[in-house]
């Protein structure tokens, strides 16, 4: 794994941008298309914000979700909202969204499908690049620690129901198969609060505790990009 410290917030985004655009360029110079999966949450937004003002094959780009809530593309918690604001012009290219306002269950099963015509059915579902990002509970993607989520092996796409006891809303995911099978892994972590979870996820131990420690188990290329204020001691 590889470890990149960011000066500040800035830094942070023009470099999750850079390693994105990389991505993409290889991809597209390779096999004439990108396949990319993108996190939603707070911290990846100003580096898509970067990342639209780049020149890209943008035609030659398919994207995808990681995870999603249970709500409408127009409501405020909704990730394909907030992305797509982001990066308007991710539209110039194949947008597969995750339908977070249709049943689940169904919505999981079709999300899967989507994902197995775009990769051929007998391949791998493999990204060419994938944004993460860690909660301060250790969860990554919609994997949350406790649950058992992480565990999920059989299936590309899960439905998480919701966990009203834990404060924890209904949510489509990418599983852990998916996530470990991407070529390239860009983690998005900021602030003093994700320094613990971050340190937790390097370390050796049960991934239902900690989900985001999947990736140990990677196999492709993961940057850790981190600001200083996240940024363990050991880094
Ligand atoms: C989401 C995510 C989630 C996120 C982490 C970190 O939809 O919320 O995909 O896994 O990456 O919760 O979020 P922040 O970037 O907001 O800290």
């Amino acid at each position: 794994m590889t470890v990149v410290v960011a000066k500040d917030a800035e830094e942070l985004a023009v470099l999750g941008a850079e390693l994105l655009a990389r991505a993409i360029h290889g991809a597209v110079a390779a096999r004439g298309r990108a396949s990319i999966a993108l996190s939603g949450g707070t911290t990846p937004l100003p580096a898509y914000e970067r990342l639209a003002a780049l020149d890209l094959p943008w035609e030659r780009v398919g994207w995808f979700f990681v995870d999603e809530r249970a709500v409408a593309p127009d409501a405020p918690r909704s990730n394909a909202g907030a992305i797509g604001k982001a990066l308007p012009a991710m539209a110039r290219g194949a947008v597969a969204r995750m339908r977070g306002e249709e049943p689940l269950e169904a919505e999981a099963a079709r999300y899967e499908a989507e994902l197995r015509s775009w990769f051929g059915v007998a391949s791998a579902v493999r990204f060419d690049a994938m944004t993460l990002g860690v909660g301060d509970d250790g969860h990554t993607a919609s994997l949350f620690p406790g649950t058992g989520d992480v565990r999920l092996d059989g299936r590309l796409v899960a439905a998480i129901p919701a966990r009203p006891e834990r404060g924890l809303e209904a949510r489509l995911t990418l599983t852990r198969p998916v996530l470990l099978e991407a070529a390239s892994v860009v983690v998005l972590a900021r602030g003093a609060g994700k320094r613990g979870p971050l340190e937790a996820a390097w370390a050796e131990g049960d991934e239902d505790e900690v989900p985001a420690r999947l990736l140990r188990a990677a196999r492709g290329e993961v940057t850790w990009l981190l600001d200083e204020a996240a940024a363990p001691a050991s880094s």
